[in-house]
């Protein structure tokens, strides 16, 4: 059977900062630049999630779209949108918040609710030019 992959968009805005507190202030400037900034700075994250399955025979779907939306805004958007990602959010809490981490994150808040099809893919464009992709 042809398997076929379907994307879902969703986009959250969130505050955050990167910082090493292992490390000492000057390594952190020096490493992460702007967005070492003691007082925040924000995005407008986008997130893509891609699953891959095959088309059912009574809807043609590979999945319900709405069905996804609803998983990631129970799992993902209700805990980060208009929050700070190093404060707020418990699936975060311990991690520093590079948009690597942010879609390893949201890949296990997603993963256990997904039945049907296989989640292959969790990107997020932070901003225009910075995109990162996690496959599992
Ligand atoms: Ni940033």
């Amino acid at each position: 059977m042809p398997r076929v992959a379907v994307t879902r968009r969703i986009t959250f805005n969130a505050a955050h900062r990167l910082h090493n507190p292992n490390k000492s202030d000057e390594w952190n400037r020096e490493t992460f630049g702007k967005c070492n900034s003691p007082n925040w700075h924000g995005h407008n994250y986008q997130l893509f999630i891609t699953l891959e399955g095959e088309p059912d025979p009574e809807t043609g779907f590979v999945y319900d779209l709405a069905k996804l939306k609803q998983i990631v805004e129970d799992n993902v958007v209700s805990q980060v949108d208009h929050k700070n990602l190093n404060l707020d959010v418990p699936f975060l809490e311990g991690t520093l918040t590079s948009t690597e981490n942010l879609a390893i994150g949201i890949w296990n808040q997603i993963k256990p609710h997904i039945q049907g099809a296989d989640l292959v893919s969790v990107r997020i464009v932070e901003t225009e030019n910075n995109i990162v992709e996690y496959r599992g």
